[in-house]
């Protein structure tokens, strides 16, 4: 099937490893011109263009911000590294702030600034990487799950705004998909539970109906497919690429 992105450009948001290297690199298979940005400015592949961005730091969106004002992109892949682990109680303003200020408001900005290229052209994709977490908050990822339900209203609220223009706003939910962050989270639960990382891993995987774990090639197959042509009567929506892991509907 084509899907239709050939000659479009796409901007991958911390495209260097894990959810967005893969996504990055399916997307340009497929014949996306690929901008990957990440804080290293790795391109996960050849052909792509690698650009440094660090979502933390206000100076660099501001940058990311300038260069979409001269060089609209088609399709907007956001997404961003995950927050430390731990509980919701006794968490510091401050850290929910830097949780904010690195996992949503420049998202919120980078999306602001690419959209005007997309209005003028009346077509234009917007993916967000959120987390399962988003529907059935994880234990000990409060960060995480708080700071990713403000992410899920924003885009919801944006999808309505922008679809007569041509303009999908989705979110992908990763369930437990094998990339380093995830083995970093399973690392964390092995030492505070004095389990092995194996034995954590198998307690994991039993959670998940499909029983192992997702491959990155498998969520970048949807956030793929939300930026197709096919997809341009899916707007406002969460897809679960999660094995059948959350259990409610
Ligand atoms: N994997 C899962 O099962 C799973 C489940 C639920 C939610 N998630 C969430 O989905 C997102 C992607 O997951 P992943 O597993 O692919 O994570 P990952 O393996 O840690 O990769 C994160 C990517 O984001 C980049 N990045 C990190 N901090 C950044 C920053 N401040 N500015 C710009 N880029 C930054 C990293 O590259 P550099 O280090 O080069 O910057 C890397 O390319 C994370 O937010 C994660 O929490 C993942």
């Amino acid at each position: 099937m084509d899907l239709g992105l050939k000659g479009k450009t796409a901007l991958v948001i911390g495209a260097s490893r894990g959810l967005g290297a893969a996504s990055a690199k399916l997307l340009a298979e497929e014949g996306a011109h690929v901008i990957a940005a990440s804080r290293s400015g790795d391109a996960p592949a050849e052909g792509m263009e690698g650009i440094k961005l660090d979502l933390s730091d206000a100076g660099s969106v501001d940058a990311l911000i300038a260069r979409l004002a001269e060089q609209p992109v088609d399709i907007l892949v956001n997404n961003c590294g995950g927050p430390a682990a731990g509980p919701a109680k006794g968490q510091s303003k401050a850290a929910w702030a830097a949780a904010f200020d690195a996992m949503a408001a420049p998202i919120f900005a980078i999306t602001d600034a690419a959209l005007p290229g997309m209005i003028a052209k009346g077509w234009g994709r917007v993916v967000t990487v959120g987390s399962s977490g988003i529907v059935q908050p994880i234990p000990n990822l409060a960060l995480s799950n708080g700071v990713r339900g403000a992410v899920a209203g924003w885009s919801k609220t944006l999808a309505e705004e922008v679809a007569p223009h041509g303009i999908t706003v989705n979110m992908v939910l990763p369930g437990r998909i094998a990339t380093d962050r995830l083995a970093q989270l399973d690392g964390i639960k092995a030492e505070k539970t004095g389990a092995s990382v194996d034995a954590v891993q198998e307690a994991s995987r039993k959670t998940i109906p499909a029983g192992r774990y997702g491959k990155p090639e498998e969520f970048a197959s949807m956030v793929t497919y939300l930026c197709s042509t096919q997809a341009s009567y899916v707007t406002g929506s969460m897809i679960r690429v999660d094995g059948g892991m959350i259990r409610g509907m």
